[in-house]
């Protein structure tokens, strides 16, 4: 019945209990795919190193071949008494090649090297899957950038009322943050590019099993330099885990402001129907459930990040058995970001700014104040003094109930001589977008740089 990788020393299978405990195939049977491919390149150097004649290596590679065919067809199934997906795929090689070619293919590797190099092949692919729908959302919010490029909003800062800002600045601000998601996953790959195969259990072989041959196959830049650091190292899963509660964060930040600005009180955008849900019970609602739920997944991203630092904390060099924790994780946090973005994007896609009730706050909560006080600055009015005379304007007009540019040529005058009527040409939104034209400011010009830099970041990719 079960094929155990330790018979020898053991005069029994182990407890129903300690199976159940130890068994990790319900969620690392994915990786069979990357453990067959693995097996064929080790394949290849224990041929190199003699350790297989030139047929058996013909006949363990088509015994491969067959394998994978019954894991892709289901012939062949983990169960809880496999443990693991390397002891599956040994007792399905086993059943294909028997016991004598079959059982050569573990010399000189260890389920310690094998998982250590098979996690770094899973994320790697995921993460350049991630990218590709990261691209997918940084698109659609350039693109509706780009629909608006003079739409204005009400800029914030403590959620009250700052100073205008264009639409498109403010959207390609959240493209900035995601971009360099993008770029943290680049580059998180450059560290992950390392294969573990040839440390075996943790002290290499000594079979002289070429490492580096191994790590080109699987598309590896280069093998551990240390085989104790390369089967004990988690950090690659752990910095995922970070990239990816990080993008989660990011995603969850607009998802909040999505959800503010689809409320009557601030009515800002429309959801799409296709992008948005109904409820149960009152027929008026329209729920922006795909943002709730981006916000939500944010927290599980966390937690996935937090909790597997807390099984790596502490644990001694080389491997231990709390680093089959490792994968759950980070497995759930590419499941549940491949499944979010595409909807995220697909909401974004479809949004409806409403530009008109954009514009009409956009200059409330006298957020033209600091143009007052910087056209005075202009004309040589020390700062200090130009900031009380724009908010000894604010505070004329807050109890009057009139706006800023409701003030006459004697009123202007009788808050400070030195506002002439002339300073009525700041106190429009476009004048005051416009007049923040320094790199990175609001005015149309630079956002549409900004917005060329992106589309040409994106493009090079
Ligand atoms: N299933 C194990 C894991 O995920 C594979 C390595 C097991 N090694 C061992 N010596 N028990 O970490």
């Amino acid at each position: 019945d079960r094929v155990s990788l330790w018979g020898g020393r053991f005069s029994g299978g182990p407890s129903e209990a300690l199976a159940l405990l130890s068994a990790s195939v319900h969620f690392d049977w994915r990786l069979a795919p990357y453990d067959i491919a693995g097996s064929r390149a080790h394949a290849r150097v224990l041929h190199a190193a003699g350790l297989l004649t030139d047929d058996e290596l013909t006949r363990m590679l088509a015994g491969l071949d067959t394998l994978a065919e019954h894991v892709e067809s289901g012939v062949l199934v983990a169960t809880i008494a496999d443990e693991d997906v390397h002891t599956a795929l040994e007792r399905g090689l086993l059943d294909i090649l028997g016991p004598d070619l079959g059982g050569k293919l573990r010399a000189g590797r260890s389920r310690n090297d094998q998982i250590a190099t098979l996690g770094r092949m899973y994320l790697r692919d995921h993460a350049r899957i991630l990218g590709r729908l990261l691209a997918d959302l940084q698109e659609a919010l350039i693109e509706q950038a780009a629909a608006h490029p003079d739409a204005v909003m009400p800029g914030r800062t403590h959620l009250q009322h700052a100073q205008p800002v264009l639409l498109a600045h403010h959207l390609l601000a959240h493209v900035q943050a995601f971009a360099r998601d993008a770029d943290r996953l680049r580059d998180w790959d450059r560290r992950a590019d390392v294969s573990a195969y040839g440390s075996g259990a943790l002290a290499g072989s000594s079979l002289g099993l070429d490492p580096e041959s191994v790590a080109r196959d699987l598309g590896f830049s280069a093998s551990a330099a240390n085989s104790i650091d390369g089967t004990a190292s988690r950090d690659f899963a752990a910095e995922f885990a970070f990239v990816t509660a990080m993008l989660g964060v990011n995603l969850s930040r607009l998802a909040e402001e999505i959800i503010v600005w689809n409320t009557k009180e601030f009515s800002f955008v429309t959801l799409d129907d296709a992008f948005s849900t109904g409820s149960s019970i009152m027929p008026q609602k329209k729920n922006p459930d795909i943002a709730e739920l981006a916000r939500g997944k944010s927290g599980r991203l966390i937690g996935n990040l937090t909790g597997l630092m807390a099984t790596l904390k502490a644990l001694p060099l080389a491997y231990n058995r709390d680093l089959q924790e490792d994968k759950e994780p980070v497995f759930d946090s590419c499941d549940t970001l491949e499944v979010l973005l595409p909807a995220f994007t697909g909401m974004i896609a479809t949004l409806t700014f409403h530009r008109e009730r954009l514009a009409e706050l956009a200059p409330a909560g006298f957020s033209l104040a600091t143009d007052i006080a910087e056209w005075l600055v202009r004309r040589g009015t020390p700062f200090r003094v130009a900031h009380e005379v724009a908010g000894a304007c604010v505070k004329y007009c807050e109890p009057r109930g009139i706006e800023l540019w409701d003030l006459t040529d004697d009123q202007l005058a009788e808050i400070s001589p030195e506002l002439t009527p002339e300073v009525r040409s700041v106190l429009t939104v476009s004048g005051s977008v416009a007049s923040r034209d320094g790199r990175g400011g609001t005015a149309p010009v630079r956002v549409a740089e900004q917005l060329g830099e992106l589309r040409a970041d994106l493009a090079g990719q």
